[in-house]
This record gives structure tokens, sequence and C-alpha cells, in this order.
């Protein structure tokens, strides 16, 4: 006789994802459809007990179609190619739930679209989720990463923590364009980062479009493609395996100059930066020669978010400086950093000797609106049912 194991009717489960910021940057695609770099690059993974996205996901043979809500909004999902490519990616992996359908509740405890490269915590989260919820085997290390990475080019660098490389690949399909952890968090605790946000708005251009008339249009960036990442990024991973901070921070200003850069390269020219963050970049410079050495480094993105580096023995000394020259508008003081205990040990410090004159700039009162302290931590990880976003038909349990 016949043996029938019973088949499940739904699951679920929920994912945490952290966020990345990368030192040396992804920017420009030889394949638009499978998110394929033109040049590798190298992130830190940020520590998710600050910034991250969670993502329950729950498959039901009752759902009638794939459903997604981000930040308590329903997104449409037939309009969003990149979603159903993860979809398609992970189902073609899989022999579970076949015919059935999933819903994906999604949040993120930071600005979407503000530069925090939010996509890239949320597409590792629903890369990963699926992979789990679909039991994916990979079938060679990174393959669940070339997933998240159709999603959000940059999302295939949070997976793993620590530092993590996405190598560039050559094959066409895309399957050796993936991400490798170059050291786990642990090998330098000491690093840290303040992200100082200087908006909470969209963005004018997305990176998709930047990138894609960076590609067509700036010479400068098929350069720095072909004749300045590879030995950058070999150097860059040198530089993190010693725990050589003065290295590391000054690849990381370069390759950010760089980058944007690039962006001013572009035709018509397109830019990230603004009058602040450059007064951020002033600044750091001017902090490094008060100190007579490179203790901090700066790293922006596609926006004005300055995400500076530091070490341990100098973050407090560091935060003093940017609350001297950078104050909280005034009355939103007991909330301008995440760290209040950190705030006052700084207020207490005060800046550096000798940084009131190697930067002459008057200090700039409520240009910055927020400061996170934070460092570098573990990546995409499974989180307990209690954490579910989800009721048990897969609907949003909060909207927020
Ligand atoms: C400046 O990964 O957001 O943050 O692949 O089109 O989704 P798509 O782009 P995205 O670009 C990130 C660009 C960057 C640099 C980086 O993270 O490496």
């Amino acid at each position: 006789s016949r043996r029938h194991t019973p088949r499940a009717l739904m699951a679920q489960l929920t994912v945490a994802s952290p966020t990345n910021i990368a030192v040396i940057k992804y920017w420009g695609k030889r394949d638009t459809a499978l998110n394929l770099p033109i040049n590798s690059s190298v992130s830190l993974t940020i520590n998710q007990a600050d910034l991250r996205t969670v993502t329950t996901v729950t498959v039901s043979k009752d759902f009638e179609k794939d459903r997604l809500w981000l930040n308590g909004e329903e997104e449409d999902v037939s309009a969003s190619k990149r979603v159903q490519k993860v979809f398609a990616m992970v189902r073609g992996r899989s022999r579970q739930w076949e015919g059935m359908k999933v819903h994906v509740v999604s949040v993120n405890n930071f600005p979407t679209a503000a530069g925090l490269a939010s996509s890239a915590a949320g597409y590792a989260a629903l890369a990963f989720a699926l992979g789990k919820l679909y039991a994916v085997e990979e079938s060679y290390p990174g393959e669940l990463s070339t997933i998240a990475r159709v999603g959000s080019g940059s999302a295939c660098r949070s997976l793993a923590g620590g530092f993590v490389a996405w190598d560039m690949g050559s094959r066409e399909d895309g399957a050796d364009s993936c991400a490798r952890q170059v050291a786990p968090a642990e090998h330098w605790p000491e690093l840290q980062v303040l992200i100082l946000v200087v908006s909470d708005k969209k963005k004018a251009v997305s990176s998709t479009a930047g990138m894609q008339t960076a590609v067509e249009t700036s010479p400068l960036l098929a350069h720095r493609a072909a004749h300045v990442v590879p030995a950058r990024m070999l150097a860059m991973e040198a530089a993190y395996l010693k725990k050589d901070f003065a290295a590391f921070a000054q690849l990381a200003m370069q390759d950010s100059n760089q980058f944007h850069a690039t962006c001013l390269d572009t035709f018509p020219p397109i830019f990230y930066l603004n009058d602040v963050s450059r007064a951020v970049i002033q600044f750091v410079h001017a902090f490094n020669s008060a100190c007579g050495e490179t203790r901090m480094g700066y790293t922006f993105d596609a926006g004005p978010n300055a995400v500076l580096l530091v070490q341990q023995q100098h973050a407090v000394q560091a935060l003093a400086a940017v609350l001297t020259h950078f104050p909280a508008e005034p009355g939103s003081e007991a909330s301008y950093v995440n760290r209040p205990a950190m705030q006052q040990e700084a207020m207490a410090l005060g800046p550096p000797a000798g940084l009131a004159a190697a930067f002459p700039l008057e200090p700039q009162v409520g240009v910055i609106k927020h400061v996170y302290h934070t460092d570098v931590g573990p990546g995409a990880r499974l989180l307990e049912p209690s954490e579910s976003l989800a009721d048990a038909a897969g609907m949003p349990l909060r909207t927020k």
C-alpha cells in the first residue's frame, strides 16, 4: 500500500537583515537585468541592533496571489520586476510549496531611500527569508547572495556579517557574481561608525538610474572600474585583515570621493553630496590634521548622509567634535544621538585641541538631523516566531 506523508498547508518564518555600507563602491552595471556590476566592491555590515529590516514570510494553500507590505503599505508585487525575479529564483531552486502563494510583511527601522541603503537590507531579508521558507540549499558558497543581488546589487553583501566583498564575476548568467565574507565582525571589533543623517528626504536620482547614465556617459567611471578598483580591492582587504585603520580609512575616503567624481563626470551630472556633506568632508580632514594622524574616515553613498569611520578608542572624541561643529537643532538635543550616555560623555570631553583652528567654518546648527553610533555586526538571521510581523493569515500585525 502507498504511504502518504502529510503535506503542510502553511508555514511562516521571520528574519532580520542588516544594511551595509560600501567602502569600495559598486557603481555601474554590465547587465541591468541581473545587476551584474562593472567592478567588485566591499562593505561593512552594519550592526542590525541599530539598523535593520525585519521580514515575515507566510506561505499558504489559501493565498490567491503573492502579496507584499512594506512599512505598513501594500506594494503591488505584479509591478515589481525585482521582487518577482527573487521569487522566481527561489522557486526555481525548490520543490516545496509548489503552486502556493506567499505573503511578505517587511519593516525597516530607518528611513527608506534616505541613502541608508534600505534596499540592501530589504532585498537581503527577502532572499534570506524565502530561501529559508523554501529550504533552498546552496549548490556553491554565495549562491543565495546571487538571489539577493538580482533584487538589488548591494543587497548581496548584507547576507554575511563583518567585512564582505562582492566579486564581480565574469559569467554571463551571474552565477559567480556573488558575495564572500572577508572576515567576520569579531575580527575588528574596535571598528565603529557614526552615521550623520543630513536629510531624510527621498533622493532625487535613484542608484539604478544614476549608475545607468554614468555607464553610458562617464569615461571616468570606465577608467575607475578597469584601472582603479582592482588594486584598491586588494589594498582594502589587506588593510581590513591587518586592522590598519589609517590605510583603511584613507582608501574609503578616496573611493567615496572618486565615486562622487564619476557622478560629476556623468552627463548631465548628478549631485548626491550637498553643502553639508562637503562641510563634513572638510571637517574630517581638519580633525585628522588636528590629531596628527588619521583617526576618522568618511564614505557617502547615493545621498548626502555621511558615514564616519572611527575606532572605539577615538569614538567619543570624534562624536565630541561632531557635536561641537554640527550641533543639534535647539530643543532636539535629547534625541540627537541614538546613545544618550555616549552623547553625555562626548559633551564632557569636548573636541580635540587644534580642531577649531584647522576647521575654520562656523558651527552649523541643525544641519544634521540625527546621529547614529553603531558598529559592524553579523549578517541576516532567523528570528523567533514571537517576533513575527504577521498573523496566521499572513496579514500585517502592526502598521509601522
Ligand atoms: C552607492 O544596490 O541600490 O550604495 O543594484 O540598482 O539596486 P541597484 O543599486 P544599489 O546601489 C548601491 C550603490 C551605492 C554603492 C554600494 O552600495 O556599493
